[in-house]
């Protein structure tokens, strides 16, 4: 096949999926992989393994895992397809047959009675299990070494079993928060069918022991939330599921901002009736930063677009990092646009999740005149110091897109932000990509490692890092 994906930009350039499987023992490396760095980071992404129909998206391709396995300042790749029902029923006719979104990418009848379980957004290690997530589905298990599919990952049957009466059996979260403290694992659901909104947490031995509906003002796609120590924070934005008003190609949503944006605050052990709504004007976030209480105060960072997801027109902007101050005691919610240049795909250091925290890490763009928010866009990654109210840049080069950062403290002991980031980065001029590993001391700095793969790595979504031992 010369050219199997044709048809589509979500099938071009970087998006085009990449059609192997393999195991590269021993990268090639510019600079040194610190000793200390032990452990695999893994990334998710979606990977059609045939020509999809012309209304393919970019969200509903297979999912597809790339592992780095780091051990003695040498580095190994392997990477698989997730072993999906979909997956399998694929191979078996050697066709896609599942369509795009919308009427026009109904699915083929062969389609029939296939789970559309495509486990291709986040990948996370919790409970000594390592979990491929996808949001409108249970987890599959992926062996941490092999990447071999062990299976739907339904929480000994409990996922299903503790919801049975739900009107929303199958929902999931791709972004989980883990409670570092607690090893608790925090997570939720969104549906277009009411009441729209699930919370599900599972305790550090990897038992569910919560699952169920909450009510939220209207349906809404939300992709993320944000867990502090003491609450659960549930953003409900104006981009609205209506099947009715919508045909055709598209998620089925329509962009309602003046129904405003809702903020549900639950306290972490509460229930349907504590939670508390905050009101906020219309916009849109896709990927949330982090949440923190102090004391009658909640405090959520997030990447906030000023209107809908997914806009195209003279008048869309990238997102930018803000700050939503949120006064339990009676006030309202407030908003504070920490920084002007677009920012997207963070982290903050795994043992500040949900706490006080000053480092975040994400993905930047400092030169955005035409740049809208597509993933092309991030020539650069940000280190944010909020105490300082500080930005680092570590620019790419020319051409050169930046994935997602995943930051992995230097020690156990190490002080928050001391460590090295990860980002698979794309090298337009190679077609080829690159893992760095850059020191947090040295941000703007050359790369302490480069990690060189042979081929490039397709745009993909989240991944994360699983320490040696764990
Ligand atoms: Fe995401």
């Amino acid at each position: 096949m010369s050219d199997p994906f044709p048809s589509n930009p979500f099938a071009e350039g970087n998006f085009a999926p990449w059609l192997e499987e393999e195991d590269i023992p021993d990268l090639r490396v510019e600079g040194e992989i610190p000793e200390s760095l032990r452990g695999s980071y893994y990334r998710n992404g979606s990977n059609p393994p045939y020509p999809p129909g012309p209304n393919y998206h970019w969200f509903f391709g297979d999912g597809m895992i790339h592992a780095f396995h780091f051990e003695g300042g040498r580095c190994s790749y392997l990477n698989r397809w997730v072993r999906t029902a979909r997956f399998a029923a694929q191979r078996k006719y050697g066709a896609a047959i599942f369509g795009g979104i919308g009427p026009k990418g109904s699915p083929d009848p062969r389609a029939e009675g296939v789970s559309p379980n495509a486990s291709n957004t986040h990948v996370i290690w919790h409970a000594g299990r390592l979990l491929s997530l996808w949001e409108a589905g249970p987890p599959h298990e992926l062996d941490p070494i092999t990447l071999e599919t062990r299976g739907i990952h339904d929480y000994d049957g409990d996922f299903y079993r503790v919801r049975a009466d739900q009107r929303n059996p199958d929902v999931m979260t791709a972004h989980p928060k883990i409670d570092p403290d607690t090893g608790e694992w925090i997570g939720f659901g969104y549906s277009p069918v009411a009441p729209w909104l699930v919370y599900h947490t599972v305790d550090r031995e990897g038992r569910l022991t919560r699952s169920f509906e909450l009510e939220a003002p209207f349906p809404s796609m939300m992709h993320d939330f944000l867990v502090s120590a003491e609450h659960a924070l549930f953003p409900i934005f104006p981009a609205v599921f209506d099947f009715e008003a919508t045909s055709g190609a598209g998620l089925p949503l329509v962009w309602q901002p003046e129904r405003g944006t809702r903020l549900g605050v639950l306290p972490r052990d509460g229930r349907v009736d504590d939670m508390l709504w905050f009101e906020h004007e219309g916009c849109y976030s896709f990927h949330t930063v982090n949440a923190q209480t102090r004391g009658e105060t909640v405090i959520a960072d997030l990447f906030i677009f000023p209107h809908g997801p997914l806009a195209e027109g003279p008048e869309t902007r990238p997102p930018t990092l803000r700050r939503w101050t949120v006064d339990l005691a009676g006030g309202g919610l407030t908003e504070q646009q920490l920084d002007d240049a677009p920012a997207e795909f963070g982290c903050v250091d795994p043992r500040h999740v949900g706490k006080s925290y000053r480092h975040a890490f994400t993905l930047g763009s400092v030169d955005y005149r035409n740049m809208k928010g597509q993933p092309e866009g991030f020539n650069s990654l940000f280190h944010y110091d909020l105490e300082l109210d500080r930005r680092e840049v570590h620019r790419l080069g020319a051409g050169d897109v930046a994935g997602e950062p995943c930051f992995i403290p230097r020690a156990p002991d190490a002080a928050e932000g001391d460590g090295y980031v990860l980002s698979l980065v794309y090298r337009r001029s190679e077609h080829r990509s690159d893992l760095l590993v850059i020191d947090t001391q040295d941000f703007e700095g050359a790369p302490a490692a480069v990690i060189k793969m042979p081929h490039r790595i397709p745009f993909g979504f989240h991944g994360s890092w699983r320490p040696a031992g764990e």
